[in-house]
């Protein structure tokens, strides 16, 4: 046995020098990044209030592509490819090392909303804004591309940028962003390891990043239903088929659904959120139309939730001799956050952000065409904290008082670049 302990000496010391060495390359590595981030203050503030001003609804973000691909060329950016899925750009930056891709996400569209914000850099085309905080994961994407691109010696392999469009625009699948990018090889050619992104946060304050392993995100899919009946005249109201209170008792059995038909621990939202019909107060009009949006956890109760809408409808309207129609179109599905590169992860959100300023979030029953990147490869999407509680910037996303905290660019590029960078080290061999 005694033998051997001089030979276990040289091989400790060899490691503590292995592990001294790793830390002192992620410590230069972080201030190298810190010092190429806060270089780009101004840069990225002015890009961020840049876009906010000319803010483009889904499938019309000419002016915004125009934007990134020119910045990704001017960066140096081994290949860039636009009009993919319409306008979207997908930049590829190449490391002096050998080794894997990764990819990086942002989305660029506004919507439909007219800004409520008495703000120097408020919208000027008018009906239209940044609501939804896309401006600032659009100057993030692009302030990491720029400090990798200063980078490259120390890159292994390569990092992908999809800056998608038409995230809003994600009921017709067809139209949805995310699933067009994938349809047009946005992941192949060459095809990422892994995919991250984040969204912007007024629930938490500039400086934090949240993230979820798992599902974290729920589905959304969309339905309109058609009711028919037969009209009449208010005054005989037996001698048509009333529609209005067909719907009515739709609309509340359809509630049930949820509360009684699916487990109660299945996250579950059914909402009609628009209601129409009848042309007269003394006409029982032959026809209404609902529509609304159904958010589920698991593909199976989607599944589940979609068959129990039919059987409710039809027991509805039959009990009344109406007849109905659902059209029930699938969305977006569940974003799940691969759990093992959640937890490999960590560690980088951590020295980027600070280690208090990663916290676990709650699921979300808002939905995300992320997930159709995440079902193609592993994907991760965290949620970068935007808020300022003291300076008023809380409003949620979609109002028209919505805004982010500047500071919070900075806090993304960091995070995001050392991320991306960490992974590929970690994947370097996997090439
Ligand atoms: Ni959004």
């Amino acid at each position: 046995m005694k033998p051997q302990r001089p030979r276990l000496r040289p091989l400790a010391a060899l490691f503590l020098f292995a592990l001294a060495a790793t830390f002192v390359q992620a410590d230069d590595r972080a201030a190298q990044i810190a010092q190429a981030t806060a270089a780009l203050h101004d840069q990225l503030v002015a890009t961020r209030r840049d876009l906010h001003e000319h803010p483009e609804l889904s499938n019309d973000e000419v002016r915004t592509a125009r934007v990134v691909a020119e910045r990704l060329h001017e960066l140096g950016f081994d290949e860039v490819r636009t009009n993919v899925a319409k306008h979207g750009v997908v930049g590829l930056l190449k490391g002096a090392k050998p080794g894997p891709v990764v990819a990086w996400r942002a989305d660029m569209d506004a919507l439909p909303i007219t800004e409520a914000n008495d703000v120097p850099y408020k919208s000027k085309t008018p009906g239209v804004m940044h609501a939804c905080g896309h401006d600032a994961h659009t100057t993030v994407g692009l302030g990491v591309a720029e400090v990798l691109s200063k980078m490259r010696g120390e890159i292994h392999g390569s990092v992908k940028f999809l800056f998608q469009p038409a995230e809003e625009g994600a009921t017709g699948r067809d139209q949805a962003g995310a699933l067009l990018m994938i349809k047009e090889g946005a992941l192949e050619n060459p095809k990422p390891l892994a995919i991250f992104g984040f969204h912007t946060s007024p629930e938490l304050e500039a400086g934090v990043i949240g993230y979820r392993a798992g599902p974290a995100q729920a589905s959304a899919d969309g339905f309109n239903i058609t009711i028919r009946g037969k009209m009449s005249h208010a005054a005989s109201p037996h001698k048509g088929i009333d529609t209005i209170v067909v719907a009515a008792e739709c609309v509340t059995a359809l509630q049930t659904i949820k509360s009684r038909r699916i487990d109660t621990f299945e996250p579950v939202i059914l909402t009609i959120g628009t209601i129409h019909g009848g042309t007269k107060q003394n006409i029982i009009p032959d026809e209404v139309k609902l529509s609304g949006t159904v958010r589920t956890f698991s593909e199976d109760a989607r599944t589940q939730i979609e068959q129990l809408m039919r059987e409710t409808l039809a027991g509805v309207t039959s009990a009344y001799g109406a007849k109905y129609e659902l059209d029930y179109e699938r969305g977006t599905m569940v974003v799940v956050n691969d759990p093992r590169l959640v937890a490999a992860t960590l560690p980088s959100l951590r020295r980027a952000a600070g280690e208090t300023n990663v916290v676990e979030v709650p699921k979300r029953m808002g939905a995300e065409d992320f997930s159709f990147y995440g079902r193609v490869v592993p994907g991760f999407f965290m949620r970068l904290g935007a808020g300022n509680k003291a300076r008023g910037i809380t409003s949620e996303g979609h109002t028209p008082t919505f805004d982010v905290d500047e500071a919070c660019l900075e806090v993304g590029v960091k995070t995001a670049a050392t991320a991306l960078l960490d992974f590929l080290d970690q994947h370097a061999a996997a090439k």
